[in-house]
């Protein structure tokens, strides 16, 4: 007990620490990460791996070791990531004392992840690092390469000897971490899966989906079931829908080539969209562990109702944004922006109608819609109730409509996380006027701490062995499946692009789809 208070008191000394639990401590082991030279590792994995450092979080014994084809000395290598640090986490605690002894556990090997060379290489450095640290031939390995190299590092792996498969009762090393995307389409993501488990089992394989990392992501199931009070309103009889939504403002940043082979639907839905709303619908798992939880979420998946060719244009909205403004900058449209084609048929909108078939959600629509260059950088999940039963007030809001909605419970994942629940009072005065007011938690404010990124989060449960937040196998198949047959039909069916202008809230047709069950998308 004693223990426990000294070990609060000294993380609230330290801002870095709040939010993680310290006493989780990691085995001694290695830590490999695949396109070293990349921008995921310089932009996100070595502040993530560096700020565990920072906390206490990393087994005394840790080695760093980066690969990727371009020749560094060790030297070279962390000043690279040294410099990475100080331009993509200026937030974090830096002093060249706690910088040298970060570093001293980085290590850098040269390797083409195509030639069998070079997994021979990664095993002779591998194996004297753990002769000099102690890791013990315990390696986590890392794959932020570009998706084409995920197998053939995979199959380097297993034919090198460096990865075994291990029993779900043995001890999990080693353990490989799989960047998104996960497969193109279902035929290719159940191709890759299936090849990967020729060399791992499942509770060695960690997709990761960074979205499962945030803590607002993580807050939602902690709303849910760990208060008693909302749980019995969350089904059919007291929601009348359910939106999320999840905007930017951004285009494509250059990246017009990635995004010409993904569109909205494979960059945002069929993942991170997909995980979010899972988390919302699911049931109460039976427990908090990995399994009971992913278990729960894949239940969700499979009640939706598919999809067909007869449904899709009913049910799906696509749209491509054409030149506009943004805060008052003009910008080009997506056939504009470079490595696009001047016809391209790819979508940067995409808003869905999804039906639960189970008794919780039956008859309760769930719309989702997700793009690029829109009028404001958003992601929430707004859970809309229903009217009272029997209305006494009948007021005009500000705009003259009468029918005033109901309360509306917003979950707020990005910027300015936090919950806000929309409820009616009177207005002070001599007349019964309804005014619709929020109530509002703000994560910054509530607990004026640092908030852990979710590759912290990510990178230190899988340390752990712990995969509760990173995409199960079924998970993957079942979301794939029910937005293949949506590709498919876009892809055969093409549309008039730009059908919406840069800065608005997506085509027409997104309204429309809303207006067929007498809803509205929220003014944001
Ligand atoms: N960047 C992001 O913000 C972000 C966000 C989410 C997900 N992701 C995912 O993370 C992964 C990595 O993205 P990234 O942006 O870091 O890609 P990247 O900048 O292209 O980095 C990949 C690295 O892989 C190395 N590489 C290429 N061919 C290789 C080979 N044959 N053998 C060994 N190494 C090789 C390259 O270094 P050398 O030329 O030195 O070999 C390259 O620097 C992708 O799957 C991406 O979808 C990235």
């Amino acid at each position: 007990m004693t223990g426990s208070i000294s070990m609060a008191v000294e993380n609230s000394a330290n801002p870095l620490l709040a939010g993680l639990e310290p006493e989780r401590q990691v085995e001694p082991l290695s830590f490999v990460i695949f396109g070293a030279n990349g921008d995921l590792t310089k932009r996100k994995l070595i502040p993530a791996v560096y700020a565990l450092f920072m906390q206490g979080l990393l087994p005394r014994s840790f080695v760093l070791l980066g690969t990727s084809r371009t020749h560094f000395s060790h030297e070279k290598f962390r000043n690279a990531m040294k410099e990475a640090l100080l331009k993509f986490a200026s937030d974090l605690p830096f002093t060249e004392e706690s910088w040298q002894r970060f570093a001293s556990s980085l290590y850098y090997q040269a390797a083409d992840s195509g030639t069998e060379t070079g997994f021979e290489d990664i095993k002779k450095t591998l194996s004297a690092l753990d002769e000099k640290h102690g890791t013990n031939g315990r390696h986590v390995f890392y794959l932020s390469t570009s998706p084409s190299l995920y197998l053939p590092i995979i199959k380097g792996l297993g034919k090198s000897g460096l990865v075994v498969k291990t029993r779900v009762n043995e001890p999990a090393y080693p353990r490989v971490v799989i960047e998104k995307p996960f497969g193109h389409d279902l035929a290719s993501s159940l191709n890759l899966d299936e090849q990967i488990h020729e060399v791992l089992r499942e509770h060695q394989i960690y997709r990761i989906d960074h979205y499962l990392g945030k803590e607002t992501v993580q807050n939602i199931m902690v709303f849910r079931f760990a208060n008693a009070i909302f749980e019995p309103l969350w089904n059919r009889n007291h929601i009348d829908h359910i939106q999320v939504t999840n905007a930017e403002t951004l285009g494509v940043e250059g990246r017009g080539a990635y995004y010409e082979e993904a569109g909205a639907l494979r960059d945002m839905m069929q993942n991170h969209l997909m995980q979010l709303m899972a988390l919302v619908l699911m049931e109460p798992p039976i427990a908090m562990d990995a399994e009971s939880t992913r278990d729960e979420k894949n239940k969700v998946l499979k009640s939706l109702r598919p999809l067909t060719a007869a449904t899709i244009d009913e049910n799906a909205v696509r749209g491509q944004y054409g030149p506009g403004f943004i805060l008052g900058s003009q910008v080009p449209g997506y056939r504009q922006e470079p490595s696009v084609a001047d016809s391209s048929q790819t979508a940067t909108f995409a808003a869905l109608k999804l039906s639960v078939d189970n008794w919780r959600w039956s008859g309760v629509p769930i719309y989702v819609r997700t793009g690029k260059r829109l009028a404001k950088s958003i992601t929430e999940v707004a859970v809309v109730f229903k009217d009272p039963p029997h209305r006494l007030f009948e007021n005009p809001d500000k705009h003259g409509q009468t029918h005033i909605p109901g309360n509306v419970l917003v979950m707020q994942i990005q910027p300015d996380e936090g919950i806000s629940l929309k409820f009616a009072t009177k207005q002070p005065g001599p007349n019964t006027t309804v005014r619709w007011l929020n109530m509002d938690f703000k994560y910054g404010s509530a607990f004026g701490t640092r908030t852990p990124t979710a590759y912290e989060r990510l990178i230190l449960d899988c340390l752990h062995g712990d995969p509760s937040l990173f995409a199960r196998s079924d998970f993957v198949e079942a979301s794939w499946k029910y937005i293949q047959p949506i590709i498919e039909h876009w892809e055969n069916n093409a549309l008039d692009f730009p059908n919406y202008a840069a800065g608005s809230w997506g085509p027409a047709a997104s309204d429309a789809l809303l207006a067929r069950t007498g809803h509205t998308w929220r003014r944001l």
